[in-house]
């Protein structure tokens, strides 16, 4: 067989696959993709195509453009008192996407395992698996979703070597305060464990202020810090994120970088670059208006009878279909048939999850209010009997 077996033994993705469904339906309100409904603010729009009207159109430095860098740097300085030297400590990669494929490349070896919180973002798993890694999960249910120390207690061994936190999560919008982190940090030191954090939804907290997991005591030598634009500056077609470590990490995953990749594009690095010095308040407007969806929506299914776990903050609402008579797949391919709503089966996030919907509220007030009624008249038609 020409195709490895390590790729042959990797599923493709469940939200895909779905939606190569959705694809061709006419009248769909999609609340299935996990993408911002804004276009990208305009003034870094306008960053971009002005850098191609001067000409920027090489290659940049592997690590990304050092005023960029600088940016990111000042940027985590002064939000989360969080220092990193441009120089050596922070890597611009291909959207939080990329930076996840090389942390896992840079520090796994044959058969290590990487424990992951389940429900858990698509490629976590894939990514580990590619890398010759083995996936843990760490089922959090019976804790409204949180992952807890106990949790990592009783899946920890010899062989684990990371654990990927994501947070405000996708799918369920959960997050953390400072103390329950600072929980998990004693549970991740005690192990030695390396500590990837995804946060690319950090921006998009809207009860709390977000905690970067490097920047509690102790945390920071053994943590892969990754973040990037696509979610809160609604830039996810210019593909820029950006990893923050320890240099011993950040020159690893560079090597991969300089000879997958080389660099991200440069009319997409200037556009970030722009997003950093002037678009605070588009953000924060952003916030605002994913804060008032999340308002409606969980009082909306409330009102239907579906319970949800109240999102702290992303734009998802991971909502249980456990007292309808379906699976997760029935239940939204019945919904998009007869309905026109597409949402994603919570299978797609881990096996264990059929009795799970994700809905993501990226999408129009309009579109909300209208496809919650779809979603009334659907339950309504299917009631257990
Ligand atoms: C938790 C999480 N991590 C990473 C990504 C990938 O984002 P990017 O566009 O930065 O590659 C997503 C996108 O949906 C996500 O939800």
């Amino acid at each position: 067989m020409e195709i490895s077996k390590r790729v042959q033994r990797v599923q493709p993705s469940g939200i895909r696959r779905f939606f190569d469904l959705v694809l061709g339906m006419k009248e769909v309100i999609s609340l299935g993709v996990g993408e911002p409904d804004f276009i990208t603010p305009w003034q870094i729009r306008e960053a971009g195509i002005y850098s191609l009207e001067q000409g920027f159109t090489s290659y940049t430095s592997n690590k990304g453009l050092f005023k960029l860098r600088m940016g990111i740097s000042r940027y985590l300085k002064s939000r989360y008192g969080l220092e990193y030297s441009p120089e050596d400590e922070i890597l611009v990669t291909v959207g939080v996407s990329e930076g996840l494929d090389l942390v896992l490349r840079a520090i796994i070896n044959p058969q290590d395992r990487i424990l992951i919180p389940s429900p858990r973002y698509v490629s976590y798993g894939p990514l580990t698996e590619l890398s010759g890694g083995i996936p843990v999960y760490l089922n959090t249910e019976r804790q409204r979703f949180k992952l807890t120390p106990d949790i990592i207690e009783r899946h920890v061994n010899s062989k684990a070597k990371a654990i990927i936190l994501n947070y405000p999560a996708n799918p369920t919008g959960i997050s953390y305060t400072k103390k329950e982190l600072e929980r998990i940090k004693r549970a991740i030191l005690k192990y030695n464990l390396i500590c990837i954090s995804d946060e690319i939804y950090g921006d998009l907290t809207y009860d709390f202020l977000h905690v970067p997991f490097a920047t509690l005591a102790g945390a920071k030598n053994s943590t892969v810090y990754l973040s990037g634009f696509s979610k809160s500056y609604a830039m996810t077609g210019w593909r820029v994120g950006f990893a923050c470590g320890p240099k011993r990490i950040i020159d690893a995953m560079t090597k991969i970088h300089q000879y997958t990749t080389m660099c991200v594009s440069i009319t997409s690095q200037m556009a970030a670059y722009e997003a950093l010095q002037t678009a605070r308040s588009a953000v924060d407007e952003m916030r605002r208006e994913y804060r008032r969806r999340r308002e409606y929506v969980v009082d909306r299914l409330k009102e239907l009878g579906i319970e949800c776990v109240r999102p702290d903050g992303a734009f998802y609402v991971f909502a249980s279909i456990k007292d309808t008579a379906f699976t997760s797949v029935d239940f939204a391919q019945r919904l998009l048939r007869e309905q026109r709503v597409a949402v994603v089966p919570g299978t797609a996030f881990g096996e264990e999850f059929d009795g799970y919907i994700r809905i993501s509220y990226a999408s129009s007030f309009e579109n909300l209010k209208e496809a919650l009624i779809r979603i009334e008249r659907f339950l309504k038609k299917n009631q257990r009997q």
